[in-house]
């Protein structure tokens, strides 16, 4: 298969960064090419340091089709304005729940907006969950590969394994691989370990935890996972098939 036609997904901002030249910060972005359209899920906290990083992995704001953004938090959502200022052309689907003010700015700037309730297509290949109901509302977007599901998921606030149920009803079959912030900082042990398990029993294979995960988890996972615990930090470049 020739390079252009596999699936690329790029981490462009988090807390970690595994590349030297590319800034950590707190915060989440992860762009995908490879599909009928060139997805950036989530925009990190601060645009200088999303377009930096983006220039250092050779991804133009004029790249992207579409902006995914997971939930309302800044760390997710701070990119944005920065880049539909490069590239306004850009369709952003959020929720539906977004404050107005915010969806203002976006077609101020000359881009337009899908706003996002249910379950829905982007393109072929790449879906939402559409809003999954928790004490923080979100959307986590699910590629649907020649290897299996990828889920990506923002802070997944409405839980995890809210998150994997809600896949598994969309598409009927297990989970190959998920990746983002999974949101068990300050969990117990005994917590996370049940959502490790239930991940084992969704058949999720390989697992990617990263920005707020917790430090715990973290660990556990990679305990639990071993060689199909994925390292995830800015610069992390995974190809799905
Ligand atoms: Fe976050
Ligand atoms: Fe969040």
């Amino acid at each position: 298969m020739a390079e252009a036609d596999r699936l690329h997904l790029s981490i462009i901002y988090d807390n970690t960064s595994i590349m030297e030249s590319l800034q950590a910060d707190w915060g989440f972005s992860c762009f995908i090419r490879g599909l009928e359209k060139s997805i950036l899920f989530d925009t990190g906290a601060k645009g200088l340091i999303l377009n930096s990083n983006m220039e250092k992995l050779a991804i133009r704001p004029g790249d992207i089709d579409c902006v995914v953004l997971s939930h309302y938090h800044k760390d997710h959502t701070g990119g944005l304005s920065t880049i539909l200022h490069h590239n306004p052309k850009i369709k952003v689907w959020l929720p539906e729940f977004f404050p107005v003010d915010f969806k203002e700015n976006i077609t101020s700037a000359g881009a337009s907006i899908l706003e996002v309730n249910d379950q829905r297509k982007i393109c072929e290949g790449a879906f939402t969950t559409g809003v999954i109901e928790g004490w923080i509302k979100e959307q986590s977007l699910v590629l649907d590969t020649t290897v299996g599901l990828v889920v990506v998921t923002g802070c997944a606030h409405p839980r995890l394994i809210n998150i994997f149920s809600k896949v598994k009803d969309m598409f009927g079959k297990d989970i190959h691989m998920v990746l983002g912030g999974f949101h068990l900082a300050g969990f117990q042990k005994n917590e996370i370990q049940e959502v490790i398990e239930k991940s084992r029993e969704l058949g999720v294979k390989k697992i990617g935890p990263c920005h707020c995960t917790g430090e715990l988890a973290h660990k556990m996972f990679a305990a639990a996972y071993k060689a199909d615990f994925i390292t995830v930090g800015a610069g992390t470049e995974i190809v799905v098939r």
